[in-house]
């Protein structure tokens, strides 16, 4: 079998969390491959909104076992919290969780230092939302990280020390105040958390359970507007997004890779800082906002709001080889009046079909299309959706030359209708 791959083709939070919850039932498998808990992944059933950070989407299917990947970076006091905050009992999640031995470790030092940086960016901070990601995948790139296996040996608390001390060597150049005893506590009980969970090197097992003819969806993390090469650097996180992330994320070759899904808005939204060519500052923005409850999920920030983008999906397709698209969040659209979906830019007076390489001045050149008024959140077939809202998603398809094959209508997994 192969490993589907899931991801966001935008700024994040495109509602990844909810459609790999809603078609988990189609796999054996639910692996992570990139970030961390940045993540802030949401999903809806019976009524009760859960949001996942580190952990993959797939977790509240019992018979399905799901794996936190090599590519991901794991802080322990977060991973504590969440799987204290599940439900079912440890003994229960460490049957369906497996945790990859080379995923490397947020540290305390890495938390605070994430913080200080930031704090020292003065006007041009990246809006980072302070888990650490940035400076945990600094020392991963240079040879620095301490990874999950790492906590299995007997000298862990020496080897933790002298990471330590490293990170405070390096706190020393910023005028920051911190204190690493808060977060010390919390972090070393998450070590005692990971421990009882299945360590192992998962890239044997995701290969043999693909020779064994299992099914594997890959679930993406950010989106690829904020993937470390193609997005709108340094704006962005600090992994591969895209779905090349997900090879080297999990340790599975190209040639297994089956459907990739590009899950997007149908408007477009952005937590942080950073360019957004769609971005409205004004009543519209505000509406969309208010209609799709845009706030950050993991830091609560309000998100940018705007009107879809298709150069920059268009580019995040290509880049990912999307062979199939989910439209998201349809519903905030209905009662917006007519709506407008950014087809080219503009720069210097010159039409550009190509995303900038960096914050180059551009503005959108908008098309407008009518838009529908009807409650959409209770229908099932596509063919019931409104006509202007087929007509939208045609729109984009053609656009894109990708179908359509998933519209999302609302936040619960249910609210979903699959186009046959
Ligand atoms: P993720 O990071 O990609 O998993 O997305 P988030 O969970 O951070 O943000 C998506 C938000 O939109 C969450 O609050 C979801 O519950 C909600 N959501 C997902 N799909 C839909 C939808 O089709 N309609 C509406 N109204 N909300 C949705
Ligand atoms: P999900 O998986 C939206 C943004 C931050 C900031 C930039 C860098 O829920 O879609 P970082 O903490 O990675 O150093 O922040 O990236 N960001 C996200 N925005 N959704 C996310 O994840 C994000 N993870 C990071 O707001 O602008
Ligand atoms: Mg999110």
């Amino acid at each position: 079998m192969s490993v589907d791959i899931l991801l966001g083709l935008q700024w994040g939070d495109e509602g990844k969390g909810k459609v790999v919850d809603a078609i988990s039932p189609g796999y054996d498998i639910i692996a992570r491959f990139q970030g961390g808990p940045n993540a802030g992944h949401s999903l809806e059933f019976n009524n009760v909104k859960h949001i996942l950070h580190l952990i993959p989407s797939g977790i509240f299917h019992p018979d399905k076992i799901n794996i936190i990947g090599n590519g991901v970076v794991i802080d322990p006091a977060v991973f504590r919290k969440e799987i204290e905050n599940l439900g079912p009992p440890v003994e229960e999640l460490s049957r369906r969780l497996i945790i990859s031995a080379r995923a490397n470790l947020i540290l305390p030092g890495h938390r605070i230092l994430d913080a200080a940086q930031e704090n020292s960016k003065g006007n041009s901070k990246i809006g980072s939302t302070l888990k650490g990601i940035g400076p945990a995948y600094t020392d991963k790139v240079s040879r620095n990280g301490l990874r999950v296996g790492d906590i299995l040996k007997k000298d862990f608390r020496q080897i933790y020390d002298a990471h330590m001390k490293m990170h405070l060597d390096q706190l020393r150049i910023y005028d920051f105040k911190f204190n690493i005893a808060d977060f010390e506590a919390g972090w070393f009980e998450g070590i005692e958390m990971l421990k009882k969970f299945r360590i192992v090197n998962t890239e044997y097992l995701v290969n043999e359970e693909l020779l064994n003819g299992k099914s594997i969806l890959a679930e993406g993390a950010q989106g690829t507007m904020l993937d470390i090469d193609f997005g709108s650097y340094p704006f962005v996180t600090s992994s591969n997004t895209v779905s090349a992330g997900a090879c080297t994320g999990l340790g599975v070759s190209p040639k297994s890779i089956g459907e990739v899904f590009g899950i997007f808005k149908a408007y477009c939204t952005r937590v942080g800082s950073g360019p957004f060519p769609t971005e409205l500052m004004d009543e519209t923005g505000d509406k969309l906002r208010k209609k799709g409850n845009e706030f950050g999920s993991t830091t609560g920030r309000p998100r940018r709001c705007g009107w879809l983008d298709l150069p920059a999906l268009k580019y995040s397709i290509m880049i990912n080889g999307v062979t199939q698209l989910f439209m998201m969040k349809s519903d905030v659209l209905s009662g917006m009046g007519s709506l407008k979906v950014c087809t080219s830019y503009c720069t210097s007076g010159k039409e550009c079909r190509e995303l900038p390489f960096a914050d180059e001045k551009i503005e959108p050149v908008y098309t407008e299309l009518p838009g529908w008024t009807e409650d959409i959140t209770g229908i099932r077939q596509f063919e019931k959706l409104p006509l202007n809202l087929r007509n939208y998603i045609k729109f984009i398809e053609e656009s894109t030359g990708v179908p359509v094959t998933m519209i999302s209508v609302g936040p619960d997994r249910e609210a979903t209708i699959v186009r046959k």
